[in-house]
């Protein structure tokens, strides 16, 4: 049976999360293990530069994202990882999607319209990378002509925009571009990773209050001291009720996913147990056990081994976009 070649692009911006995590990094974890799976991701680099950013902390991002996804379990034998920049034909695709697209599309964009609302107010312009940014993530997908994407809920939108480019191509120019479906990473049942202090919010890497927030590479004491100080209820039960217990219904999501069983095999644990802060050190042992392990694999990792792990695909993956973008610029009329 032929392989299903499943894809997906990480933002190098800002620390990751116990929420990144649980939410979607882990489930990469799952995937790369089936053998029906081809699992290409890559971090966004180029994306990167849409915010203002320095060299130092661009540099900083990647490399720290790259080594918490090998930290985490992502083995390079397993799952072909590259930098966005280390594919430059991505930007040739890139250009020519953009003169199939056009600016009333991409302003209609909804992470684009909050972007520039965030930033009418300041003195900040609003650069055309942000204008183009969903183009130039189509071309990261249409480059390696997936089965599957994974995203995020919030970049639905633009994975439609990505098919929506696939079908003008393939009816416009002949190609046969697989129409790629989304595999959406979020878990189901409202089960996101909430923020430990207003759980009805969603753990955001970019809280203004530190303590809402778990990163992967925080304090094992600080990550203890934030899970005791959850919001939790004064019902003193221990139950999943989104409505009425968001606080405790994130705790028993965190231990659950964690320890790798069912919402309901975590009530029943905690049938009897009528004491909140007993509770939160048995969920803060399991995140920081996890922690623990994932930030030992963390700094054993130095920059030659990152090196290595870039260049581990990179001439199979770099053959595959040539042959991809090949195809497509034959059937458009640029090679002779
Ligand atoms: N925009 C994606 C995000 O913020 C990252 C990304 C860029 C991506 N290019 C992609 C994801 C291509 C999937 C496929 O999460």
């Amino acid at each position: 049976m032929e392989k299903k070649r499943l894809f997906s692009g990480l933002t190098s911006t800002g620390r990751l999360t116990l929420g990144n995590y649980i939410g979607s990094l882990s489930k990469l974890l799952k995937l790369q293990e089936d053998k029906n799976n081809e699992v290409i991701i890559f971090i966004a680099n180029l994306h990167a530069l849409t915010i203002p950013i320095t060299k130092a902390e661009l540099l900083r991002n990647v490399k720290e994202n790259l080594k918490l996804y090998i930290a985490i379990g992502i083995d390079p034998k397993k799952t072909k990882i590259y930098l966005q920049s280390q594919i430059e034909k991505v930007n040739e695709l890139f250009y020519i999607l953009s003169t199939m697209t056009t600016i009333g599309q991409l302003e209609r964009m909804t992470q684009y319209k909050d972007k520039a609302t965030k930033q009418a107010n300041s003195t900040f312009k609003i650069p055309t990378g942000i204008l183009f940014y969903p183009i130039l993530m189509a071309a990261d997908i249409i480059l390696f002509n997936p089965d599957y994407v994974i995203v995020g809920n919030d970049q639905k939108q633009h994975l439609e925009f990505t098919r929506d480019l696939i079908l003008k191509l393939n009816n416009n120019y002949d190609t046969d571009i697989k129409l790629v479906e989304a595999k959406i990473a979020d878990l189901k049942e409202g089960a996101k990773i909430m923020a430990l202090k207003n759980p009805k919010q969603k753990m955001s890497k970019s809280d203004q209050n530190k303590d809402n927030t778990i990163y992967l590479l925080d304090d094992l004491l600080e990550v203890k001291r934030k899970i005791l100080g959850a919001l939790t209820d004064s019902e003193n039960k221990i139950y999943y009720d989104l409505e009425k217990k968001a606080g405790v219904s994130n705790l028993l999501v965190i231990y659950s996913t964690i320890k790798n069983i069912s919402l309901k095999k975590a009530e029943q644990e905690f049938k009897n147990l009528t004491d909140y802060r007993k509770f939160k050190e048995i969920v803060a042992d399991q995140v920081c056990n996890l922690l623990a392990k994932i930030q030992k694999n963390y700094h054993n990792l130095n920059d030659d081994k990152l090196i290595e792990i870039l260049n581990y695909n990179l001439k199979y993956l770099k053959k595959e976009a040539n042959k991809n973008l090949d195809k497509i610029k034959d059937k458009i009329g640029l090679i002779l």
